[in-house]
């Protein structure tokens, strides 16, 4: 058995300042490659990483130092890339959204299949250590049984200085659903809030409905906000769940990362957690506030770094690869989400509630 993954990244763009960090911080990880179709992003981050730096995909699954490849590029390329590498017998870890439809989903998981080698769905909300408090809580018995799942995001003002830089080019493509696969709101960033609405209730999604309005910021610019989506938790009692996006777009958000403020409240028959912190901050409020039998219990010193969610992520997928166990979000569980996000599109285009059934 190896004693570490030698990993090749496809796509050094905005996120890969976070994907790299697992990689750089596990002991059994290592960068040797890096794929970009831009040549200085490609030279960038090969300077960066120290690492060999290919133009075409197909270099870099011919280099028999790569074990895994880590797919970090626009959503329309992501099923191409993802069989590609399969098929060279690499591991592959897949960022969110996997793919822009179940057809393609489901290709990817046969050649996952075919291949043996580990396939992990990379979604990092699961790992944010808040997020993983609520679980452990839920786990605990904290508040009873859960009966509701409320996330609302507010995407926030750009360019106060605040956040990130995006660049241009990392916008453009989620602009053109035929790239992104959906708005990129509801579909690019909604992948992270489908995986919440599943992550707290151990029951399947069983149908959907959303509103999703799609807003006008200027020429070929908008935002798929103010949008709505609910969805019913299969079995009895009976247990609804909804996500709100609200187009906040002049509400200043703290953030190192992205100016979009996320919280989840999850209420049971006996207790409430709220979770208040994601990558945005705007209170001075403790991440996560649980309340049982009139006691209100506030977690101040859990870690709040969004960049962890990130790391714990990657570090799932390595030792995968060495352990042999599978991923968190394997390619059964990521297609559950997937489907989810599917219906709240399909519901939205066609003005009615859907069966995630209804998605095959
Ligand atoms: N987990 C999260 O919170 C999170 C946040 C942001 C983005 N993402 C996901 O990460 C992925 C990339 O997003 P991003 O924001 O970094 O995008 P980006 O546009 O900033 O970067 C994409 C990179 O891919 C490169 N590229 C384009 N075509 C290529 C090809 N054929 N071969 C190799 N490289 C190619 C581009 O040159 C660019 O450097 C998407 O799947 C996105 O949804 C996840």
């Amino acid at each position: 058995m190896a004693d570490r993954v030698r990993v090749g990244i496809v796509g050094g763009g905005r996120i890969a300042d976070l994907n790299k960090i697992g990689w750089l911080d596990h002991a059994r990880g290592e960068i040797v490659a890096v794929c970009d179709t831009d040549e200085s992003t490609r030279s960038a981050r090969a300077a960066e990483w120290s690492c060999k730096p290919y133009e075409h995909l197909e270099g870099l699954l011919a280099d028999p130092e790569v074990d895994a490849v880590e797919i970090l590029t626009p959503h329309h390329l992501h099923a191409s890339q993802a069989i590609a590498a399969l098929e060279a017998g690499k591991h592959v870890s897949l960022q969110k959204p996997p793919t822009m439809s179940l057809a393609e989903y489901d290709e990817v998981a046969a050649a996952a299949t075919r291949a043996g080698t580990v396939f992990k769905v990379y979604e990092n909300f699961m790992f944010y250590p808040p997020h993983v408090l609520a679980r452990q809580i839920v786990d605990e018995g904290g508040i009873g049984e859960v009966l509701s799942v409320r996330i609302v995001t507010a995407a926030g003002r750009m360019g106060t200085g605040q956040g990130w830089e995006v660049s241009a080019s990392s916008n453009a493509w989620r602009l053109d659903p035929s790239l992104c696969g959906g708005g990129m709101m509801t579909f690019d960033h909604g992948f992270h809030c489908f995986q919440m609405g599943r992550m707290f209730v151990d029951a399947p999604v069983e149908a959907v409905h959303a509103f999703i309005n799609v807003l006008e910021l200027g020429p070929g610019t908008q935002i798929d906000a103010p949008s709505l989506i609910s969805w019913r938790y299969a079995g009895i009692p009976v247990r609804y769940g909804s996500w709100e996006i609200v187009a906040s777009l002049d509400l200043d958000v703290m953030s190192e990362y992205y100016v979009s403020d996320d919280r989840i409240e999850i209420r049971g028959n006996s207790g409430i957690i709220w979770v208040n912190q994601c990558s945005g901050r705007l209170l001075e409020e403790a991440p996560v506030v649980h309340y049982r039998d009139g006691v209100v219990r506030a977690f101040h010193r859990v870690e709040t770094d969004w960049a962890v969610s990130f790391r714990d992520a990657t570090f799932d997928f390595i030792d995968a690869v060495l352990d042999g166990g599978q991923p968190h979000l394997d390619a059964v569980e990521g297609r559950a989400t997937l489907a989810f996000a599917l219906a709240a599109q399909l519901s939205a285009s066609e003005h009615r509630e859907v069966a995630v059934a209804e998605m095959g």
